[in-house]
């Protein structure tokens, strides 16, 4: 089997993602986990930047044991030296140094001669010898290079001692055939110990295509980051190309990587909370949608035979299988069946199962994502064996701008309907009162809370009440699930009377009410 080192920029390049930057605590615990993932090469900054990259990498390199630690340096002795420092208490280190070899770099960003440019590369790559055996070198904008050019200075470095030659598409210009023939004509143009390396940004979204054609080429070290982070549209992204790799064995022989695929997933959602960056939803392999299958066609055929509609599975990277069956509007019975099971609901019966999925199906008519918490929420008021001897029907209630407001209810009990409206000091009193009008009974409230079951403008309410029926009975409680606040307020309501009714009739056949439910 042949290797594929996966060399790690998120603390470096993916820390130059605008808005990305991490504290040196936030990067040590970034490396941890990395080096729980088993990335070979972790660059964990740019020594010279700042006194805080610098610590930052001196930290991790002091942390880490199994992956290498690598500073970025320019090809110069300062920053080199820096680099040194930072990486002195690693186990395995590397200075990785660069400098630019297009035409139009060397030309106006370096005011060098391609002549003057090799010296300093060379000499770089001398001085950083000296510190430590392994040593990268980055033809920075070698998309844009000129081949002759690039022979002639990786050439003078490997003489000077480079082992690993990174060849960077720095602008995401080049197209995955053009990228994957460059490695291929250097690949063969070198000594074979030499490493080729590829690290390409995806500024016309081709960075991982372009990342893997060059290790269909030759290149047997990809630089990359978690969730695709990066300076302007990003690095190309560890994730595809290890899963890439991973699903498309087929083409990649007996090619592979030392990744714990199942830290993918864990490390992606700890690199998302650290910058704050979220990855699209529709993310490859690590976006909120990935593994989520949410028309019913699509559900049922993943329920019943995987790969009808996946080419990996979520545990594969680390993904709760539960945290993939995402219920909306198109779902079926059959994924509801699921979601339930996964969330411990396995022994329903026909008669309940078909109950639940009435209430979810109104509810996803309203509610455009179905969250764990809303069917954990239905079940919750499904399990309350409370006979429910009132039930609300419909509520209606006035526009209350003009300081009168009432409610109008229609409730069944003893399968008859009653109809009755009623003025109140505010909505959420009328609703009460004209309760109290249809069941004769009067409640006097002591308590009244709403919160919001899942996150969105459109979560379902959750209310709960204590009410008080006889003054010389305790009071009781009741709870009202709905989207609507004064629905839930009014289902709430009705849930303590009816619990009232049911512990007045406990009580008088002398049964505790607590034992009865
Ligand atoms: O994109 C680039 O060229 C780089 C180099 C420093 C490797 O990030
Ligand atoms: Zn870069």
């Amino acid at each position: 089997m042949e290797m594929v080192k996966i060399f790690d920029t998120t603390l470096r390049d993916g820390e130059q993602s605008p808005g990305a930057s991490m504290t040196i605590e936030e990067k040590v615990k970034v490396a941890k986990q990395l080096e729980k993932l088993r990335v070979d090469i972790i660059e964990a900054g740019f020594a010279a930047a700042s006194p805080g990259d610098f610590e930052a990498i001196y930290n991790i390199a002091k942390e880490v044991r199994d992956s290498t630690i690598c500073s970025l340096a320019r090809a110069v002795e300062k920053d080199i030296k820096k680099a040194a420092d930072a990486i002195a208490p690693a186990k395995l280190k590397r200075i990785h140094t660069f400098i630019a070899t297009s035409p139009i770099h060397m030309k106006y960003k370096l005011r060098m001669s391609p002549d003057e440019v090799i010296k300093k590369a060379v000499r770089a790559v001398e001085y950083a010898k000296t510190f430590v055996d392994d040593i990268e070198f980055s033809c920075e904008d070698a998309g844009r290079s000129e081949m002759s050019f690039l022979k002639e200075i990786i050439d003078a470095v490997i003489k000077a001692g480079a082992k690993t030659i990174n060849i960077p598409d720095t602008v995401g210009y080049r197209f995955p055939h053009e990228m994957g023939a460059m490695i291929k004509e250097l690949v063969e143009y070198f000594p074979k110990d030499i490493t080729f390396s590829v690290h390409c940004h995806n500024d016309l979204g081709l960075a991982t295509a372009n990342s893997l054609y060059s290790v269909l080429n030759g290149a047997r070290q990809v630089e990359c980051t978690i969730n695709g982070l990066g300076e302007r549209a990003g690095n190309a992204a560890l994730e595809e190309i290890v899963m890439a790799i991973k699903v498309r064995r087929d083409l990649f022989d007996g090619i592979d990587t030392r990744i714990n695929t199942r830290e993918i997933y864990p490390t992606s959602r700890l690199v998302a909370s650290v910058t704050g960056i979220e990855p699209q939803p529709n993310k490859a392999i690590v976006g909120r949608n990935a593994f989520a299958h949410e028309s019913g066609i699509h559900q049922d055929g993943v329920l019943k035979h995987k790969e009808t509609y996946e080419i990996m599975s979520a545990e594969d990277i680390g993904l709760d299988v539960k945290d993939t069956i995402v219920l909306g509007k198109h779902s079926g019975r059959h994924a509801l069946k699921k979601k339930l099971e996964a969330l411990g609901f396995s022994n329903l019966s026909e008669e309940e199962l078909n109950r639940v999925f009435e209430r979810f199906k109104k509810l996803a008519d309203k509610k455009k994502e179905i969250y764990d918490e809303d069917i954990l929420a239905i079940m919750n008021e499904e399990s309350d064996k409370t006979p429910k001897v009132y039930e609300l029907i419909s509520l209606q209630l006035s526009d209350c701008s003009d300081g009168m407001p009432s409610a109008a209810a229609k409730i069944k009990f003893e399968d008859k309907v009653y109809t009755d409206a009623a003025i109140g000091e505010g909505t959420i009193d009328a609703v009460f009162k004209v309760i109290d009008r249809i069941s004769g009974i009067n409640g006097r409230l002591m308590d009244y809370k709403v919160e919001a079951v899942s996150e969105g403008k459109d979560a379902l309410a959750k209310v709960m009440v204590k009410v008080i029926f006889d003054e010389n009975k305790p009071a009781v409680m009741g709870h009202g699930l709905s989207i609507d606040t004064m629905l839930a307020s009014a289902k709430a309501y009705i849930n303590a009377l009816n619990n009232y009714l049911h512990m007045k009739d406990l009580l008088s056949k002398k049964i505790s009410y607590k034992d009865s439910i």
